[in-house]
């Protein structure tokens, strides 16, 4: 099968500040993600992997460089639609540490959240949302709050969520940094599967070498490079 792009970027640099304050933490990052890949992003703590990821998904500006989402070309010195926003509700799924589900939503209306913003018809975004629930094994709770939910429900809701909008790319800022190693690996070997499975690239950032085995390829921050190892 032949590969299909999920993301390009090409010398992505990103500063904070200026002048005297200036924080320098990407010097100009290439590199193409396939759909289908799962990938382990590592490197110490302050190096820059929440900054990228929040580059990736649209929600903090590059300084300059350029990115692609799929085949379309969002960045290039700057934001090429007016909106950025609503590439990052189109194409891209979020997965946190925390869950951030909507307390006062109901599981089925948290999933659906982003869909219905996107103008998706009611009846197709349920029925999108109760088949990822099925999919994820807790379609019975579809009507249940979160509170109501275990941890590890919530947060296969939570993946669910990040599926509803069929992104191009889900992002994950480590996902299993409150779990025990072996709800962890449950967790990577879930994301595994779903990149697999649903043909979307996942980005996972994790501090944890035992998850590496069960990624397609590992990303640092090294220098204020990316390298592949
Ligand atoms: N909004 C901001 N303003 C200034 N500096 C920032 C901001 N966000 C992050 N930084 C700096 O960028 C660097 C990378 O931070 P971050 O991406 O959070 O690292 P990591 O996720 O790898 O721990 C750090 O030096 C941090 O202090
Ligand atoms: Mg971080």
């Amino acid at each position: 099968m032949q590969k299909e792009q999920s993301m390009r970027v090409e010398n992505l640099v990103k500063n904070f500040g200026k002048g005297d304050s200036l924080v320098s933490v990407l010097e100009g990052a290439s590199f193409t993600i396939n759909k289908g890949e799962l990938i382990a992003l590592v490197a110490p703590s302050g190096a820059g992997k929440t900054t990228l990821l929040m580059m990736l998904g649209c929600v903090i500006e590059p300084t300059s460089g350029s990115m692609w989402l799929g085949e379309k070309k969002v960045y290039e010195n700057r934001w090429l639609t007016k909106d950025s926003r609503k590439i990052r509700r189109q194409k891209i799924g979020f997965i946190f540490q925390a869950h951030y589900l909507i307390p006062f939503l109901n599981v089925l209306e948290n999933v659906t959240l982003v869909p219905l913003t996107n103008q998706v018809p009611t009846k197709e975004a349920n029925a999108h949302a109760m088949e990822l629930l099925q999919y994820f094994d807790i379609a019975e709770k579809a009507y249940n709050k979160p509170s109501q939910l275990s941890g590890g429900q919530n947060q296969r809701v939570a993946i669910a969520r990040a599926l509803a909008n069929n992104p191009e790319i889900i992002l994950a800022d480590e996902p299993t940094a409150a779990l025990d190693t072996e709800r962890s690996i449950s967790v990577v070997k879930m994301l595994k599967k779903i990149a697999t499975e649903q043909n979307v690239a996942i980005i996972m950032v994790t501090h944890d070498d035992r998850m590496l085995e069960y990624c397609d390829r590992v990303m640092k921050i090294e220098d204020k490079k990316i390298v592949f190892i």
